[in-house]
């Protein structure tokens, strides 16, 4: 067997305390209504770990399991795409240990035109799966690799499809999937200018009630929290 291969599974079965010892660098430092999130490296082996752990207050005790769950299920639900991270393991409820994506934050790398169409097309197959994502609109949640591959993290926000029978429900999912393509538009309008189309422009400049609900939801999911934390 390759070492890296018994290194990363020495990796998930490593504890809280392990992991965190092993976090070679924190993309998230963690807060009153974020998790931590650490690069841990073991070896040859790497991933990603996303822990509510040390959040404190009933944020982390209430909400934090409510969120890992959200995030968990939705990987899961989306095993097997590529650009997806693959879960690992969920430690407990307020932990989560997911695939290291060898890739840049959107804002950060110059994507080429490629990219933008294999994202695009990565949405869908997202949204086929039955997954809204709602939180596109923070361009720190897409990543790309040097070869163009991108990548999706961050789904505590998600809105799943519901059952066939479900109308009502499934005309709201249809809102968050209209507002994940909206997303994308304005990624283009804002990093790739060259590639936005008109259609693109319009759709930023004519937006429907419902639309600016089910955007102001996913834009907003943090301050109203963070709202609630406050004057709790
Ligand atoms: N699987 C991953 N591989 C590489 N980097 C990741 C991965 N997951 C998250 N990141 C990095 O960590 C940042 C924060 O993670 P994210 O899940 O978006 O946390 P939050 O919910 O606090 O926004 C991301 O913007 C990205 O830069
Ligand atoms: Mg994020």
């Amino acid at each position: 067997m390759p070492q890296d291969r018994t290194d990363l599974q020495a990796l998930q079965g490593l504890t809280r305390v392990q992991l965190h010892a092993h976090a070679r660098q924190y993309y998230k430092a963690g807060g009153r209504t974020e998790p931590e999130v650490a690069l841990v490296v073991y070896g040859e082996a790497r991933a990603v770990f996303k822990d509510y752990a040390r959040t404190p207050g009933w944020f982390g005790r209430v909400l934090a399991p409510v969120l890992i769950w959200r995030e968990a299920s939705a990987l899961r639900r989306l095993a097997g795409i590529t650009g997806i991270p693959k879960i690992y393991r969920q430690l407990d409820a307020r932990g989560v240990l997911i695939e290291y994506l060898p890739a840049t934050p959107w804002p950060q790398a110059r994507p080429s035109e490629v990219a933008y169409e294999r994202l695009e097309a990565l949405v869908q197959a997202m949204h086929e799966r039955g997954v809204a994502h709602c939180d596109l609109r923070a361009p720190s949640n897409m990543l790309v690799g040097d070869d163009g591959t991108p990548y999706i993290v961050d789904f505590v926000a998600r809105v799943c499809r519901g059952q066939v029978w479900n109308l009502p429900w499934n005309w709201v999912f249809r809102q968050f999937v209209g507002a994940d393509e909206s997303a994308l538009a304005k990624l283009r309008v804002r990093f790739a200018p060259s590639l936005a189309t008109a259609a693109d422009r319009a759709l930023l400049a004519e937006r429907g009630p419902v639309e600016r609900v089910a955007r102001a939801i996913g834009e907003r999911t943090r301050e109203i929290v963070r709202f609630f934390v406050r004057s709790g």
